[in-house]
């Protein structure tokens, strides 16, 4: 008789609402958290053994969950087998508000960069910078992949410049770990794509913040536009999944619509926008570039008329409909109120240091949540006192107190109130809801 296999690489987590069911396909959705110990044991087995494991479960309750798994793909009945890697994790629940564990680990590689963008860091520390060691990094890894962590993106500074960027992406990949680079893409050679491939990587993202030459490099300064675009189309030609994102300025915006025709061109699968936050040179630089919340929102509604008028299955724009209206359901295959600032809640940002942050722009001092090198990431996640004071925030003061959107966006994103009034309980100061 036929037996269940996982047709798929796939990560399971049981979380606070749901069981989510994460393939590396991308596809994903929730069962009931009643059916984990069904799916601990459910590959290589036929359905009538599975019965026998299971007395406290109705044998229907079984083949709806069957049924709705082989209706999407994760499961086959077959009579060979096939190996995937297949995890299951069940952290300990740790709050109504957060995941049992990030699913994305955002990580600074290195601290230093060859170019000196308007928006970004201040400078570069390569004269005391120390490279994070090799084992400190695999240890990371390790802790990583044991406890659920789905994509570990590597993005800030300048990663082709970090000395063991090519031995962590590999060992990432010997671990099943998925991997998105972020870097500018100055430093691709013909090697370097090669050893990219040697280790698996897929997903890579590409800053592409101006439409034109004179825009591009007035943002990243000893940039080339050239060069750049040149590469982008190298890294779509050598069947890399690459995104790309623009950080929005007054520089920029209003050629927002070229920027997204000429990713589209270079062959991009994915495309992004981010508000500009104001820190390091985005702070300096906040008076000259910062745009208004009357343009911010302007350039979200041109965003969303284009997509409306170009729909194209190999071109996704993945800006968030929430950013003009809250209410709409944020991550669809997520339950109501599954808020859509991931920081803390599904994501966090370990420094070239090792220091936790609850967010990548929230790499003030004042919010060091511990060091992996003195403590798990697991107990930074669960124990640390920044993470539960921002993971208690129940009152925001100012415009979201009396805001019709309050529970569906939870104040949105603490970051930006962060950094422009020094307060984590501030309202958002970019929020163009109600313009
Ligand atoms: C810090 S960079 C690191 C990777 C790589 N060096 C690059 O330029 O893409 C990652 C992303 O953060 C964006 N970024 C930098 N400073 C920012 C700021 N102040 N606000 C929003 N995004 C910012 C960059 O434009 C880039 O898209
Ligand atoms: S945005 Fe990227 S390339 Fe520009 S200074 Fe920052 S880290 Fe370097
Ligand atoms: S005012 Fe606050 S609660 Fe309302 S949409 Fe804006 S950030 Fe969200």
């Amino acid at each position: 008789m036929d037996k269940v296999f996982f047709s798929k690489d796939t990560l399971i987590r049981k979380e606070h609402f749901w069981t989510l069911i994460l393939t590396l396909d991308w596809r994903r959705f929730l069962v009931s958290n009643k059916y984990i110990d069904l799916l601990k044991v459910i590959n290589w087995n036929i359905v009538s053994d599975l019965y026998e494991k299971f007395p406290l479960y109705k044998h229907w309750e079984i083949d709806t969950l069957i049924d709705l798994l082989v209706k999407k793909g994760i499961l086959v009945f077959k009579d060979n087998y096939e190996i995937f890697n297949v995890s299951i994790i069940e952290n300990e629940i740790i709050s109504e508000d957060a995941m049992s564990f990030p699913r994305t680990v955002y990580w600074e590689s290195t601290q230093i960069c060859n170019f000196k963008c308007i928006h970004c860091y201040s400078e570069s520390n390569i004269k005391w910078f120390e490279w994070i060691e090799l084992n400190t990094a695999k240890k990371l890894v390790d802790e990583m992949v044991n406890n659920g962590v789905e994509f570990f993106n590597i993005w800030w500074w300048e990663p082709l410049m970090y000395k063991h960027i090519f031995e962590v992406i590999n060992y990432c990949s010997l671990k099943w770990l998925k991997i998105e680079l972020t870097t500018n893409w100055s430093l691709l050679t013909d090697l370097n794509i090669k050893k990219l491939k040697h280790c698996w990587l897929k997903f890579i993202q590409v800053s592409l913040d101006g439409a034109t030459k004179t825009s591009f490099e007035t943002m990243r300064p000893w940039s080339n536009f050239e060069l750049i675009k040149e590469n982008i189309r190298k890294l779509v030609e050598n069947d890399f999944v690459v995104s790309i994102n623009t950080v929005l300025t007054k520089i920029n915006h209003l050629e927002i619509i070229d920027i997204i025709n000429l990713s589209q061109d270079l062959g991009a699968s994915f495309y992004k926008v981010s508000p500009l936050m104001e820190t390091w040179r985005g702070c300096d630089n906040k008076l000259d570039i910062q745009l208004t919340l009357k343009e911010l929102r302007l350039v979200y509604e041109n965003i969303f008329k284009y997509q409306e008028k170009n729909q194209n299955p190999k071109f996704n724009i993945i800006v968030n409909k929430n950013v003009l209206n809250p209410s709409i359901k944020n991550i669809d295959w997520m339950p109501e109120c599954h808020y859509w600032c991931p920081a803390w809640r599904s994501t966090c940002w370990i420094d070239s240091y090792g220091n936790v942050y609850p967010c990548s722009y929230m790499n003030h001092e004042d919010l060091v949540c511990w060091n992996i090198s003195n403590k798990p990431l697991l107990e930074i996640w669960k124990d640390s006192k920044i993470m539960n004071e921002i993971r208690k925030i129940d009152k925001i003061d100012w415009k979201c107190n009396s805001c019709k959107h309050l529970e569906t966006c939870r104040w949105w994103c603490r970051a930006t109130a962060y950094l422009r009034y020094n307060k984590l309980d501030a309202s958002d100061p970019l929020c163009v809801a109600h313009l």
